[in-house]
């Protein structure tokens, strides 16, 4: 089974897979990671990101693997463990100009193919269910308000464990920044021509801005039960 989980930026979506892969006993991929990696590879190479050609050579040429650890999920690129590397606020910052490039997207969706061949999987991203997996069993578009998901966002970033729990605390200037930071790829994610952030005709929409982790969960194995 191919469950497709896609959503704009700190809707919950990785939280929500790691948990379905983790109860369901699927393999968990996490697409946005891959982009992330290749950003961070230019980052480090002084590759120029508004260089398409450049960076889509990046893109070609990079080996992605995916790896355990105790703490989770580990990524690498080109045998470099970046999986702390890749969560800076520089390549927040990047990311939505590499992933626009037709070619890396080309290069990335054919690995992100290649990953789930092996069958079960659970994969979240923005472009999972229209162009990666259209043919998914199961199709979530995951959403919530900007202001929830930035407010998660900043707990998460100070070591907290937000969930859904709005009364976490976080510091108020840089919750602003990040909510500036989401809103800001969100736009650039939904309007770039190639593969843009938008639900699949067939995609079920949850909105988490009120629901528990938990509750998110238990609505996707439902769905997965009732297309089984
Ligand atoms: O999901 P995450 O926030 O880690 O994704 C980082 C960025 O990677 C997104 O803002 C988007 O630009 C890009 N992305 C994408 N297609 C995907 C997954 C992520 O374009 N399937």
């Amino acid at each position: 089974m191919i469950v497709a989980i896609d959503g704009p930026a700190g809707s919950g979506k990785s939280t929500t897979a790691h948990a379905i892969a983790d109860r369901c006993n699927l393999t968990f991929l996490d697409t946005g990671a891959m982009y992330r990696a290749v950003t961070w590879r230019c980052l480090d190479a002084g590759v120029d990101v508004s260089d398409d050609d450049a960076v889509s050579a990046v893109a070609e040429r990079a080996r992605i693997e995916f790896g355990k650890s105790a703490d989770g999920q580990t990524v690498s690129i080109d045998g470099r463990d970046v999986t702390r590397q890749i969560r800076t606020p520089e390549v927040d910052r990047n990311v939505s100009v590499v992933s626009a490039y037709p070619r890396v997207r080309e290069a990335m969706v054919a690995r992100q193919r290649e990953l789930g061949s092996a069958g079960d999987v659970v994969a979240e991203g923005r472009d999972i269910g229209t162009v990666v997996f259209p043919n998914a069993e199961v199709k979530v578009f995951l959403t919530a308000d900007a202001a929830a998901r930035a407010h998660r966002r900043a707990v998460q970033r100070e070591g907290g464990d937000a969930g859904c729990d709005a009364g976490a605390k976080a510091d108020a200037a840089e919750e602003q920044q990040i909510l500036r930071d989401l809103v800001r790829r969100d736009k650039l994610d939904s309007s770039r021509k190639e593969s843009p952030l938008k639900p699949a005709a067939d995609a079920h929409m949850i909105d988490n801005s009120a629901l528990t982790p938990e509750q998110v969960v238990q609505q996707i194995v439902d769905l997965m039960e009732a297309a089984r």
